[in-house]
Order: structure tokens, then sequence, then C-alpha cells
């Protein structure tokens, strides 16, 4: 099989597609995906290339890389994105050469990551999962457009994102975030879900800390309909919490796989709203270095409440943190410290 396989594809809709939307399109962008032949990638690149993430003007180049041996399993999702003919994909490339894949890249979905296998610790994966965010460091470092926005999706995300915003050394830390977004929207599912309304009627609730069952979904500011909405606390301590911590691991044992519409649509949700921003009145939840807030140590990737106008975030200063948030925001601090601790030999 071929060392890396690579393929720039001349999109013939192109013209043709300018004609039927009727609008100036803009200049290309490069969206890469790792872990692109997986299946978070299945269900999220079809919808990258659609436009739901970037707009119906925003023209793609995408950019699919994953591991040597799972390039023919590629090579069958760029003929099938081929063959969906988007108007709006001006060129593929799929390869397993870091280099090629994040040549000029403006964003970055970093999904691919080793799964956590049978007996393996937590420290092992860390471990695993260090080493190849090391080396996609270096590589955005060196390739990437000195603008990219990047998530990291692959799990230990947070910590991921630690590694490999290390080994940035030109583009902005702030570029370089991990995704609770998923997380976010299960929290909104589930507070809709009890107070009868539609899931985009909660708003100014958000993820504190670690992708993982220690992270803190937040509500104390809640809105249902732009009111203040409380739900009992027995509710949210005995059922809300642990139904957010542990969804991720319910779906697991329901699919037998790990969620992955959900996780790529939560992905591209992240990237959408860094580049739209947030509602007027409302936050989201991204993985962000940390500048300190909240007694938060400084640098560690820690998801915040977050506004976003023109491409920036800014954390939501001054919430009220209640003892029983304070007690659960130290757990996923001290979560967060300790992974740091564990790859420290990475981050030199
Ligand atoms: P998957 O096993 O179906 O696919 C992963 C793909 O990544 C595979 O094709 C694999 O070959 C590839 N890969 C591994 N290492 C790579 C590397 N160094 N470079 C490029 N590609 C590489 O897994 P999936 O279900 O798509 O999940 C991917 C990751 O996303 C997992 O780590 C999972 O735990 C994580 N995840 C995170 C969230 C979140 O909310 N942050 C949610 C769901 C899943
Ligand atoms: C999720 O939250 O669905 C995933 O992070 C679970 C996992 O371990 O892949």
């Amino acid at each position: 099989m071929q060392k890396y396989l690579q393929k720039v594809l001349t999109n013939q809709f192109t013209r043709a597609s300018i004609a039927q939307f009727g609008q100036q399109l803009k200049p290309p962008v490069r969206v890469a995906i790792t872990g692109a032949a997986g299946q978070i990638g299945y269900s999220l690149i079809f919808r990258v290339a659609s436009g739901e993430m970037l707009g119906p003007n925003q023209p793609v180049i995408l950019h699919l890389i994953d591991l040597p041996f799972a390039m023919t399993a590629l090579n069958g999702v760029v003929m099938e994105i081929q063959d969906c003919a988007f108007p709006l994909v001006q060129g593929i490339v799929a390869t397993d050469n870091q280099q090629v894949g994040f040549k000029d890249v403006n964003y970055a979905l970093l999904v691919g990551a080793k799964p956590r296998g049978p007996g393996m610790e937590r420290g092992d994966l860390l471990k695993d999962n260090g080493k190849i965010f090391t080396e996609t460091g270096k590589y955005i470092n060196d390739h990437a457009s000195r603008d990219i926005k990047v998530v990291v999706v692959g799990n230990p995300c947070n910590t991921n994102c630690l590694i490999l915003a290390n080994q940035i050394k030109d583009i902005p830390k702030e570029n370089f975030t991990a995704m609770t977004r998923l997380d976010h929207n299960r929290a909104q599912h589930q507070l809709a879900d009890k107070l009868g309304v539609h899931t985009s009627d909660i708003r100014k609730i958000a993820i504190f800390g670690n992708h993982s069952p220690t992270m803190v979904p937040y509500i104390d500011q809640m809105t249902a309909k732009n009111h203040k909405a409380t739900v009992d606390q027995q509710w949210v301590t005995q059922t809300f919490i642990p139904t957010v911590q542990q969804r991720g691991a319910e779906i697991i044992k329901a699919r037998k796989l790990s969620s992955a519409a959900s996780a790529g649509n939560a992905a591209m949700n992240h990237i959408t709203t860094w580049v739209n921003g947030t509602a007027e009145g409302d936050y989201t939840s991204m993985a962000i270095p940390s500048d300190g807030s909240y007694g938060v140590p400084k640098g560690l990737i820690f998801s915040f409440p977050v506004t976003v106008k023109n491409g920036k975030y800014s954390i939501v200063q001054g919430l009220p943190i209640s003892p029983f948030y304070q007690g659960l925001l130290d757990k996923t601090i001290k979560e967060l410290v300790d992974e740091r601790n564990a790859v420290d030999h990475l981050l030199k």
C-alpha cells in the first residue's frame, strides 16, 4: 500500500454552486479533521462539507488525517464525499502524513486518539495519547496557518490539548481549546426535559473543569424562556449532575461504542460559536487555557463559561460559587492538576 495517500480533487461544482446560491462565496478555508476514518469522523465530515459548520457561503478544503492502516477506509470516505457532490467542497487532502495534513490549515478538529483498552489505566492512556499530541503540536506549529483555531476532541481532551499547546511557539495559546460542548448540550437537554421547555429556552448554564466524571455542570444562573429558573437541589445533586457526568459511559453501555454523532455535532457547535459568537445574554462552555479565573491554576486547559465575540472568547467573570459548587470545582481542579503532573515530562 502507498506510504501515504494524498488527493487533491478539483471540484467541478464550484461554478455551479455560485450560481445556485446566488451569493458571493468567501475564499476557501482549510479544515483538518484527524481520526477521519473513525466513527466521529464519519458523522462529522459530511456535515462540515455541507456548510453546516462554517456557513453556506464558506467553501472548504477538507484535510482528512488518519493513521497508515486506516488509509483504505479513508479512501472510501473520500469516495463518498465525492459522491455527495457538495457545492462547497473545493478540495480534499486525505493523508497519514501530518506535514501534508496540517499545511496552511485554518481550523483543526483533533478527534484521532488511542481509545482506552481493557485493563488500561487513565495514566497509560495519557502517556500514549501524550506522544500523539506532542507530535501533532509540532506539525501544527510548523505548518498550519498562524490564525488556526483548534478543538481537541480525542480523550483525555483537556490534557491532550495542554500537551499540544505546549509545543506551540508562535501561534497564540488561546487558539488551542478542548471540547466540553457535548457536556453543555447534554446538560441543556436534561434541564429542558425537567422544566418542560425546549432546549433552546435554557440559557446561562455552563460546564466547569475536566471532560470527565468530575466535570461541574453549573446552573445557579439558569434562565428558561428568559426568566430565572430553579430546580430542586435534591434532583440537581442526585440526578442531574451524575447524569451529565456519566452520560458518555451510559452511551457506551447502550451502543457498545462511544458517542459519535453527538460528539461530532458538539465539535461543530464549538467551532461555529467560536466563529459566529454567543447569543446576546447567553454563554457557552469551552475548555481553554486558564488565566487564573475562579482560582483555577493558570495554564490548565479548563472548561469555563465563555462569551464569544468577533472570534475571541472571554471568561464570564463573577458568577457566584456556592460552597457546594466550590467543593465540586476543587475536585475537578485536582484531577486536572494530577493529569498535568502525570505528563510533566512531556511539558518540558
Ligand atoms: P474511533 O476509534 O472510531 O476513531 C478514532 C480514529 O482516530 C481511528 O480511525 C484511528 O485510526 C484514528 N487515530 C488514532 N490515532 C491517530 C493519530 N495519531 N492521528 C490521526 N488519526 C489517529 O473513535 P471515535 O469514536 O471517533 O472517538 C475518537 C476520540 O474522541 C476518542 O478519544 C473518544 O474518547 C473521543 N471522544 C471525545 C468526546 C468529548 O466530548 N470530548 C466525546 C466522544 C468521544
Ligand atoms: C463521551 O463523553 O461521550 C466520551 O468522552 C466518552 C468516551 O470515553 O469516549
